[in-house]
């Protein structure tokens, strides 16, 4: 579905991807690990036009998508997470799922030359879309809580059902996990699963968790210093030599970084 081809992205002269080349399958959840530092969400942003790359090309379908930006990624099904803007936090969840066709659109949906009965229509049919996705995700008794109010896992919950507000066709998710109680990491988990198998999303998650990987991912891509290592199941991954040596490299970095 995705094919990235020797992506590159600079900072100043930091090479944060460094000629990446990888491919999405269709139909697949694809987990994207890799030390800290490694450019994964720096490849995030590029492909989902975030920033635009200093070289390299970005295919959806086989369409050239290379540096377009989100809105219009967006129109084409393809979705980025992220946080709860601070400015919603004292709009409900409900609210805030209602936002999404409207925000990421670029459309004014509610100040438009619209007739009335159109406009309460619309906001008759984006309620009950929201509810559903609450109900989907397990926190419908969320619906009129402040989302800025809520726990960390629930926002993160609250993040992916952005997502289902509108057909996607790929999602990526830069570690949902980090800081969610095992708990919440498992119903997270589950919502995921339920959207690859029941709607045919197209996942790419980035996740320190390798509990979390393994149950979700296959196949798993392994980044380091911009460049892609490896590629195969968690258990391949994790017996790869240049992996291996990745994760011990940085951490001797971070080591020696404490140390000094
Ligand atoms: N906007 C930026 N300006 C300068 N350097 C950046 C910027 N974003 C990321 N970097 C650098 O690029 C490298 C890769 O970062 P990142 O993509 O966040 O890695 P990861 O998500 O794998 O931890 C890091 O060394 C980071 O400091
Ligand atoms: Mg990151």
């Amino acid at each position: 579905m995705i094919r990235v081809e020797n992506l590159h992205k600079q900072f100043g002269g930091f090479r944060a991807v460094d000629g990446a080349t990888l491919e999405i399958a269709s139909g697949s959840i694809t987990g994207l690990i890799g030390p800290n530092g490694a450019g994964k969400t720096t490849l995030f942003n590029v492909i989902a036009g975030v920033h635009s790359p200093s070289g390299g090309k970005v295919t959806l379908d086989g369409e050239d998508i290379t540096g377009l930006p989100p809105h219009e990624l967006f129109h084409k099904g393809v979705l980025r997470t992220f946080q709860i803007a601070h400015e919603y936090g004292s709009m409900s969840c409900r609210e805030n799922l209602m936002m999404v066709p409207a925000d990421q659109s670029g459309e004014t949906l509610w100040n438009t030359w619209f007739g009335r009965k159109r406009i309460a229509d619309e906001e008759r049919a984006l309620r009950a879309k929201a509810d559903e996705v609450l109900e989907f995700l397990t926190i419908e008794h969320l619906a009129d809580h402040k989302a800025g109010q809520v726990s960390g896992g629930q926002k993160k919950l609250l993040e992916l059902g952005r997502t289902m507000m509108v057909d996607a066709k790929i999602v990526f998710l830069d570690e949902v996990g980090a800081g969610v109680n095992r708990t919440l990491l498992n119903t997270i988990g589950d919502a995921i699963i339920r959207l690859n198998k029941e709607r045919g999303y197209t996942f790419v998650v980035i996740e320190h968790d390798m509990d979390f990987i393994g149950r979700l991912c296959d196949p798993v891509i392994c980044m380091a210093e911009g460049k892609v290592l490896a590629e195969g199941t968690l258990s391949e991954i994790k017996a790869n030599e240049q992996v291996i040596e990745a994760y011990l490299g940085t951490g001797l970095k971070n080591k020696q970084k404490e140390e000094a």
